[in-house]
């Protein structure tokens, strides 16, 4: 497959590389076998003619890093099935356990948990998965605690939906910290009210993935004060070598919790979301009383898509896991070489890298310093919530080469007198 369509835009930093354009001739890999870098091969030219949000929210010029998107190919089995799935006009409402039944299986293989279909419940995506969820374990003006700096949607759906946001913070070591945790808990639970604590595990934007001792420690505190526990999932299977992820419901007290989970992070499939509810073994009946009183649930493309992913998406996910661990050691020699006042720290899941810039001293916040003078798009640090003040996030899920040049600028643009 010849992955060179269109030559660069002329001023391109990257026009020579995309020109030259790799002209790769890729065989399609049989499921099973190994798969190459999905991360190297799109070229910079092919990637500007994407019509998503990732490439078209900013001036053609501009490096995009921002949202959680990845600039890859679909994987071969999830591009096979959606092709069946178009081609034969097989696009009704879903249907059947196949979906369920895959997400168990992925668990099974991947962290050694074997969840029940019994206590699954597909939502359309997400976001709506645990705002739903909150909102059937807590009354209106209950509050729901976060851990800032935290993805900015913990706050915005749940003040939406008649929520108050309570923060426990990070410690510096950017883990969980009990004791802001705790009197976090102490305060919402205060007066006998509904609680609930907002749990991003892996956590988005550091990468920390959290170890089994300090899920056990927040299962015990929400034991203590009554907090229901909601865990967002959604970065699960994008865990490095040096890390390992803890599904909350498998830990000791897990069993009274709620997880989100989806594919849709590890396999971009953002624009076909369709996430799953599962509930800890103590709440099983909630989650078939939620699941009764859904509408329709995710679409039938967007579940084909996840199934396909979780059953047949394994290789291409470790060939993505390899690439995206090179790229975020990448990034660590080129924040030394171009930006060595900037302090980043690798993370141990996830795509989105934290980086602190504070000792850079920009007038300005350092996404839009790094926007107007570098011409690379991140996400703004504040809208993370307190603690995102002087950071930005970075995504790493693209080519080696767009990194390199991306930091290059953004060491350029802070030497400009
Ligand atoms: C932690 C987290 N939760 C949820 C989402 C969005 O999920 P969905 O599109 O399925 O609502 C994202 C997207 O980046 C995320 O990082």
């Amino acid at each position: 497959m010849s992955l060179c369509r269109r030559s660069a835009r002329a001023g391109d930093p990257l026009a020579s590389k995309a020109r030259g354009c790799h002209s790769v001739t890729m065989a399609l890999p049989a499921p099973d076998t190994i798969v190459p870098n999905p991360l190297t091969s799109l070229t910079l030219a092919q990637l500007r003619e994407r019509t998503s949000m990732k490439w078209r929210r900013y001036d053609p010029d501009v490096l995009p890093l921002w949202v959680a998107e990845m600039d890859v190919e679909l994987a071969a089995p999830i591009r096979d099935e959606l092709n069946r799935a178009v081609t034969g006009g097989d696009l009704g409402y879903a249907s059947g356990t196949s979906y369920k039944e895959a997400l168990s299986e992925f668990a099974k293989d991947r962290w050694n948990w074997e969840p029940s279909p019994s206590h699954m419940a597909p939502v359309t995506d997400v976001i709506t998965g645990y705002v739903d969820i909150i909102s059937m374990v807590t009354d209106p003006g209950s509050q729901v605690v976060v851990n800032p700096p935290v993805y900015p949607p913990f706050y915005s759906y749940l003040e939406a939906a008649g929520r108050e946001i309570a923060h426990a913070p990070l410690g510096e070591d950017l883990r969980l910290d009990f004791a802001a945790l705790e009197s976090a808990f102490r305060d919402a639970t205060a007066g006998g009210r509904s609680a609930a604590y907002l749990l991003c595990s892996p956590h988005n934007p550091t990468g920390t993935a959290h170890t089994r001792a300090e899920l056990e420690q927040v299962a015990s505190l929400a034991d203590q004060f009554g907090v229901t526990v909601v865990v967002d999932e959604i970065h699960a299977p994008i865990v490095y070598d040096d890390a390992t992820f803890v599904p909350y419901l498998t830990v000791n007290g897990g069993e009274h919790g709620f997880s989100i989970m989806a594919a849709s992070k590890a396999w971009n499939l953002a624009g076909i979301p369709a996430a799953m509810v599962i509930g800890g073994t103590a709440v099983k009946e909630q989650v078939v009383r939620y699941a009764a009183s859904t509408h329709h649930g995710p679409t039938h493309f967007g579940t084909l898509a996840q199934t396909a992913a979780y059953r047949h998406g394994g290789p291409w996910l470790d060939s993505l896991m390899q690439g995206l661990d090179a790229n975020r050691k990448l990034l660590a020699s080129l924040i030394d070489e171009h930006l060595p006042e900037a302090h980043y720290t690798m993370p141990q899941a996830t795509y989105l890298t934290w980086i602190d810039c504070s000792a850079l001293e920009l007038d300005v916040d350092p996404s839009q310093h790094f926007l107007e003078d570098a011409r690379v798009a991140l996400n703004s640090g504040p809208l993370f919530g307190p603690g995102g003040e002087g950071h930005v996030r970075l995504n790493i899920a693209t080519h080696p080469d767009i990194i390199r040049e991306a930091v290059r600028r953004m060491g350029a643009s802070t030497h400009r007198g």
